[in-house]
């Protein structure tokens, strides 16, 4: 039967633990891999822009030796042009896999269901599991510790990056401390799924509405974007109600002294960030970014190899 990635929550710790160890092996030695997928072909289906996960998906299509197709949002026009039914179903006869990058998370869940290869989800408003993968696995290049040895300040938005980043903590025991104004935290849906698996493995995820509470002895402290794509027209009054949120080297300086400051770019600098924070040395932001090639390497090899 074919395997989806749509959402963390569907994974088991042993899945994970499965593609972190592919991903390192990858990483180590790309060109072992050269022509793992020899032949196949992965369609990116893109309502949103995107430059890290457009880019590492073709290119790690490209060194695993098979190739890959943008279809961006004028040409198949998911529901307008086509049902999602009819596209998916099309798309089965020529590739390989889907990357689906859209708004509702219910057309990811769509296109899994009527999809006859694996489809995986490249970020709705909902989650962005390809990008929460490799956050974890270069916090464990970089820390190296158990997951439970590890707190993780999140502070900005309850988005969908920020759901991600929820359910992988308390799938793998690491905890999370998520700092949002009134009105921005993660929905309570979404904690209280994850809770349920957090108890299991000893992670908490606490909610804030205080950054300076939830950076508080943190090992990491993670931000992203205020306004996401699709919510434009509301930057003006986001930029005002996330006022107090910005990582800046004050916030900084109540974390651990060696913490790590991760985000998922692309980045509003001098807003959510400033420069001398994204480009000092706690920042590990492009490390971050280089690891979506590795990670999503691994799960291409996982969900499309015969
Ligand atoms: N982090 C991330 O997904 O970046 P892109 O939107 O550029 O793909
Ligand atoms: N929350 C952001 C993430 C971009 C990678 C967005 O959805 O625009």
């Amino acid at each position: 039967m074919k395997k989806d990635l749509i959402s963390i929550a569907d994974l088991s710790l042993k899945d994970i633990q499965k593609i972190f160890s592919q991903a390192k092996r990858i990483k180590k030695n790309p060109n072992r891999y050269a022509g793992t997928l020899k032949g196949k072909t992965l369609a990116l289906i893109f309502e949103k822009p995107s430059n890290r996960t457009y880019v590492s998906f073709s290119v790690g299509m490209y060194q695993l030796g098979g190739n890959a197709i943008y279809l961006g949002p004028e040409q198949v026009q998911l529901g307008v042009r086509e049902s999602i039914h009819d596209v998916a179903k099309t798309l089965s006869r020529y590739v390989d896999g889907i990357v689906l990058r859209t708004f509702a998370h219910q057309t990811v869940l769509k296109m899994a269901q009527y999809a006859d290869v694996p489809v995986i989800n490249g970020l709705s408003d909902y989650s962005h599991p390809c990008q929460a993968l490799a956050d974890v696995f270069t916090i464990q290049e970089k820390l190296g510790l158990s997951y439970n040895k590890i707190i993780m300040a999140y502070v900005g938005d309850g988005n969908n990056v920020c759901n991600s980043l929820i359910f992988i903590a308390a799938k793998l025991g690491m905890h999370l401390k998520i700092a949002s104004p009134k009105g921005y935290l993660p929905k309570e849906e979404v904690v209280k799924k994850a809770s349920i698996e957090a108890k299991e493995t000893g992670s908490f995820i606490e909610l804030f509405t205080n950054p300076q509470e939830a950076v508080y002895q943190a090992d990491i402290i993670y931000t992203d974007v205020w306004t996401s794509m699709g919510q434009e027209r509301e930057a003006q009054k986001r930029r005002s109600d996330f006022k107090g949120f910005q990582i800046n080297e004050q916030l900084l300086s109540l974390a651990k002294k060696n913490v790590l400051v991760m985000h998922c770019l692309p980045a509003h600098r001098g807003e959510e960030i400033t420069d001398s924070v994204i480009d000092g040395k706690h920042s590990i932001v492009f490390d971050q970014a280089e690891n979506r090639l590795h990670v999503q390497k691994a799960i291409l090899v996982s969900l499309l190899k015969s």
